[in-house]
This record gives structure tokens, sequence and C-alpha cells, in this order.
């Protein structure tokens, strides 16, 4: 089936487009008060993302009421964990939490490598949203970097230092590397099985790329992302976006993906200069949505300008903020979608 808008495929694989695409990360989320009304149906987060006619749902309410140009399917990158057997909680106002976290060899021993068949309810989010969504946008599909996953899975909740899994990575590096390909392999089978599904592009979410030195950001993390492009970039174009870590860039720009997104931290003529000729995604702040429509506008198209036309996503650098005022947002997206090259 041809896609009604496909701009965002054609810019991730760095074709001609008559505009830069645009969408925003956390777009299915609470800045949207039919967001919120939907999440209240279910009886807690997992239930919800469980729930294929609601995941459904969520997923198409921005491209109905902010206008972007790709949906992605709500879900949480935490799924995989949960199907590897380690389940968590999401707690209110706080974040994920795990009761059972991974120690040593037997806890790696006793994990599953996940098959898409674990995570069937997702498959079905995709399948009744690509159906509803009837070609509009691009579906979008995704995981946890291999790295950001490991790091919930040693912690057991969200962290500022994440010391506990760098421990583990300093002490353990052999079954640090054990784990990070049990991982690897059970988000390729799952990401293989989004494919199937129907997802028309892939983003891998490296969260917590920024609290790795350099050297073992490309020992412990960027080696996986490498493998999961390799088996995923010949289906659909692959974007890896790795936070806080703008200094990997060009090391990124040398795997197979096809674009990469940037966070607010690095100048877009200087990403440019690191990555090769790949597609770039990003970067506004999102606080930047906090300002002013006027401020809003100058900065938006001052980073449109900056990026060019051609080999381009607009996003965030980083999620949605809840607080954030939907009616800014739908600013931005418009500025994009009027902007002349
Ligand atoms: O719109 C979209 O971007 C698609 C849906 C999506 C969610 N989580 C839904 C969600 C995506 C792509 C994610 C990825 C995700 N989940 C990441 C990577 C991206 C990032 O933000 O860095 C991470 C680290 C997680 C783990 C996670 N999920 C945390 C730390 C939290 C709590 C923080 C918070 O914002 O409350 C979540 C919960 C979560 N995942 C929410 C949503 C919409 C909010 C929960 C709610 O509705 O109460």
């Amino acid at each position: 089936m041809m896609l009604k808008n496909d701009l965002l495929l054609r810019a991730a694989k760095g074709l001609a487009v008559e505009r830069a695409p645009v969408w925003l990360m956390r777009q299915a989320g609470r800045i949207l008060p039919e967001y919120r009304a939907t999440r209240a149906k279910a009886k807690n987060f997992i239930e919800f993302v469980k729930n294929p006619e609601l995941a459904c749902e969520v997923t198409i309410q921005p491209v109905d009421i902010l206008g972007v140009d790709a949906a992605i399917i709500f879900s949480d990158i935490l799924v995989i964990p949960e199907a590897m057997g380690l389940p968590y909680q999401m707690i209110e106002a706080k974040g994920p939490w795990f009761e059972h976290t991974v120690k040593n060899k037997t806890d790696i021993d006793n994990l599953k490598i996940a098959e898409a068949a674990d995570l069937d309810y997702v498959m079905q989010a995709l399948r009744l949203t690509k159906k509803e969504l009837n070609d509009r946008v691009p579906l979008i599909g995704f995981a946890g970097a291999p790295w950001t996953l490991f790091a919930y899975m040693i912690e057991g909740s969200g962290s500022k230092t994440f010391s506990k899994a760098k421990q583990f990575l300093y002490t353990q590096p052999e079954l640090s590397h054990q784990l990070l390909e049990k991982i690897t392999q059970s988000t390729i089978n799952y990401l293989k099985g989004q494919v199937i599904a129907g997802v028309d592009i892939v983003q891998l979410f490296d969260s917590w790329a920024g609290v790795l030195s350099e050297k073992m950001y490309y020992e412990f993390s960027l080696k996986y992302i490498s493998k999961i492009c390799d088996a995923l970039s010949p289906l659909v174009p692959v974007t890896v976006f790795a936070k806080d870590a703008h200094y990997a860039v060009q090391k990124i720009s040398e795997t197979s993906c096809n674009s990469i997104g940037l966070d607010w931290t690095i100048d877009p003529l200087t990403a440019r200069k690191f990555s090769g000729n790949k597609t770039l995604q990003g970067n506004a702040d999102p606080c930047l949505l906090y300002a002013s429509d006027k401020k809003i506008i100058e900065e938006t198209q001052l980073m449109l300008n900056a990026f060019g036309k051609e080999r381009y996503i607009c996003n965030l650098g980083h999620g949605l903020y809840p607080d954030i005022d939907k009616e800014k947002v739908k600013l931005f997206v418009q500025v994009v979608k009027e902007y002349k090259w």
C-alpha cells in the first residue's frame, strides 16, 4: 500500500522532499487531554500498554490533533525486560520500578531471549494501528537500546548516575557482555516482528548513553546498537537516538543506521560536520515550548535553516514534558510545515 504522506521515510532514506517531516518524541502522552481520558480507562500504565485498542487510540491522537507527519506506537521500552523475565511497575510520579534485578550469572542465565510472539499485544496494537491509520502517515516502531535496558535491569529503577549498572560494567565486563548480547537478540526478534506487523521505520532509544565515558560507550553500547542496525536496516530505515552522547555522532554515523537522533546539546552545523551523509533528526530543547509564540517561531526557523531541507527530520531533542501547552506544540508543527527553505 502507498502512504499518502511518506515524507518521513523519504527524509530517512536521504531522498528528495518538499519540506522536512515533523513528529515529536512522547507525542502520545500527557500533554493531550485526550490521552489522559483514554489512560483513565485502564487500571494502570502496564494494563494500558497491553491493551491494543487503547494503545491504538492514543497512537493516532497526535496525528489528528497535532498534525504530525508520523505516528509512533504507544508502548514502552521496558516491555523487553518484562518479556525476558523481569516484570516492572510504573509508579505514579516516580517512574519504573523492578522488584527483581539482575545481580549475577544465574540471574542472566535465567533470562529468556524474547521472541516477537512473547510481545503479541504489541504486534496486535501495531496491526490495528496500521489499519486505522489507513496509510495517512508512516508508523514508527521502537525499542530501547541494549545499554539503556541493561541500566534499568541492573539498577531496578531510574537513577541520576546509574552507578549500580556502571559498577557491573567495571566489575563484571564478561557477564555484562552476556546480558547485553541477550538483550540485543531479544530486541532484534522484537523489531523484526514489528516490521512484519507493519511498522515503516524503527527508532532505538539510548536514553542513558550520556552516563558512559566515550570509550565505555563504544564497548558496551554502540557495538550492540550496530548489530541491531545491521539486522534491521535491510528491512526498514533505522534511527539511533543516543541522548547526551553527541561525542559519538561520528561513530554512530559509521553504523548502518539511516538517521541519527540528536538532543539539543549539539549545534546542527557541528552535527552535520560529523555525520557524513546520514539524515539528522532533532533537536529543539523541549523547554523552548514554554517560551512566547514569537520566540518559538524564531528559534524553530533558525533550526530549520541550519539543518537544511534535505536529510532532515524535525523533532525535539527529547520527549515532550507533560506540562507543555498543546497549543505551543501545534505552533511548532505549523512553523515546520510552513517554512520555505
Ligand atoms: O509518544 C511516544 O513517544 C511513544 C510512546 C513512548 C513511551 N515511552 C510512553 C510513555 C516511548 C517511545 C517511550 C520510550 C521510553 N520509555 C524511554 C525512551 C525515551 C526517553 O524518554 O528517553 C524511556 C527511558 C522509557 C521508560 C519510562 N517510561 C520512564 C522513565 C517513564 C516515566 C517517566 C514519565 O514520563 O512519567 C515512562 C512512562 C511513560 N512511557 C509515559 C508514557 C506516555 C508516561 C506515563 C503515564 O502516562 O503516566
